[in-house]
């Protein structure tokens, strides 16, 4: 059987690949340290599932409104007014199945053949497939540790045409932890209104920042607000992965649109899901900031304790809870009698040798650097940077 040409270029998702290869090496007993994975590694907010289990039991085991209840849309639109004084209604908001199909879904609805996306590298791995599924090109503009992952208005110029139709914006970002500030944000976002081009700001790293502030670029004015579109969601912030629930934020026309189509795919995201994402909103902010000073004790140790080890520099992350330390000066150097020549090739070393399981640079279009996720315990991490030293000793 012949598959779609649009599929035909497309992998798995890296990092679940590698997730399932360190689980099997668990399964066989071996001592797994897993930085792969993308989530954070602390149980649930309980008033979350209360409501979860609640509604389960009130009967709202049924279909849903598609493009999500009004209670939580009411929610999602209420939240963004306390925290960053922006004014949405419920016809601005749509809710999906996780962020990544609110991002799936974005550009479904906003671009096609001949439509250029820029998309700042290194990007998370999902943006890349999902703008070659809806036949759009991926413009990329390279950045690295030297500019702390950072574009400017400079590399924008230098990366626009006449079909550019989105710029991708993460911040804090996965993978590099790289933060774009308020005066940073202002020029590139002037740069677009000026050119024409719409920014899909995906903030759903934005509680997880350290010693600054978030700055969401809807706020910076009125203009810049109706060219943005924002994607959020539940999984990060309040450790809800597995509920499956992101959300929009856009001019209405656009979540129309958007709406329009996730009626005809996924229809509602999971009725009882959604209650458990509303009780999240509206009671567990609180469970945040113990969370995040966690992260923040974590990644101040592993950052410091990797900068120590010869030939790893590790730029200070800002946000998120990822660590993507340069390794170019491991490549072709003698390491106990073997060679490697990128990444991909000493990320798989690290699992298969050394049991720590990480995602190459090479998966965010980034070669030279390794992804470590600290979303687990300091004493996992402990052990990875003794492995390591032992390793390169
Ligand atoms: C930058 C970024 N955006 C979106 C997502 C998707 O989140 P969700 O679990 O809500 O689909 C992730 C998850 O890893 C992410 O890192």
């Amino acid at each position: 059987m012949k598959l779609s040409t649009r599929v035909s270029e497309l992998g798995p998702s890296a990092t679940l690949l590698i997730s399932a290869r360190a689980k099997e090496l668990v399964a066989e007993g071996k001592d797994v340290l897993n930085f792969a994975v993308g989530e954070p590694d602390f149980p649930t907010p309980e008033p979350a599932i209360e409501a979860t289990v609640q509604a389960l039991h009130d009967g709202k085991t049924k279909y849903a409104a598609a493009s999500g209840i009004p209670e939580l849309k009411k929610e999602v639109a209420k939240y963004y007014k306390n925290r960053f004084n922006l004014d949405y209604e419920m016809a601005n908001v749509s809710i999906n199945v996780g962020a990544k199909h609110s991002l799936y879904n974005i550009f479904q609805a906003l671009v096609e053949k001949n439509d250029e996306v820029i998309l700042p590298a290194p990007y998370w791995v999902s943006y890349y497939a999902q703008i070659l599924l809806a036949e759009a090109t991926p413009v990329i503009i390279n950045t690295t540790d030297k500019s702390f992952f950072k574009i400017t208005t400079d590399d924008l110029k230098k990366h626009t045409t006449k079909n550019t139709k989105i710029l991708v914006l993460n911040s804090p970002s996965n993978p590099t932890g790289c933060v774009y500030n308020r005066d940073e944000l202002l020029s590139i976002a002037n740069f677009c209104l000026e050119n024409n081009i719409l920014i899909v700001y995906d903030e759903i790293y934005e509680h997880i920042i350290y010693g600054q502030e978030h700055v969401c670029i809807a706020t910076l004015s009125d203009d810049i607000k109706k060219n943005t579109i924002l994607v959020n969601g539940v999984a990060k912030s309040f450790s809800m992965t597995g509920f499956r629930i992101g959300y929009i934020l856009a001019e209405k026309n656009i979540i129309t649109a958007i709406n329009n189509i996730q009626s005809h795919s996924t229809s509602n995201p999971t009725t009882f899901a959604m209650d458990g994402a509303l009780a999240a909103l509206q009671q567990c902010l609180g469970f945040i900031d113990p969370m995040k000073l966690e992260f923040e004790k974590r990644m101040k140790y592993f950052f410091t304790e990797i900068n120590k080890i010869p030939n790893i520099t590790c730029f200070e992350p800002q946000g998120a809870f990822y660590l993507f330390p340069n390794m170019k000066g491991l490549l072709n150097k003698d390491i106990n009698g073997k060679k490697y020549s990128s990444t991909l090739e000493l990320a798989t070393a690290l699992l298969d040798d050394l049991h720590i399981a990480a995602v190459a640079g090479e998966e965010f279009g980034a070669p030279g650097y390794i992804r470590f996720s600290y979303a687990t315990s300091i004493e996992q991490i402990e052990k990875c940077i003794e492995r390591l030293k032992k390793w390169l000793s």
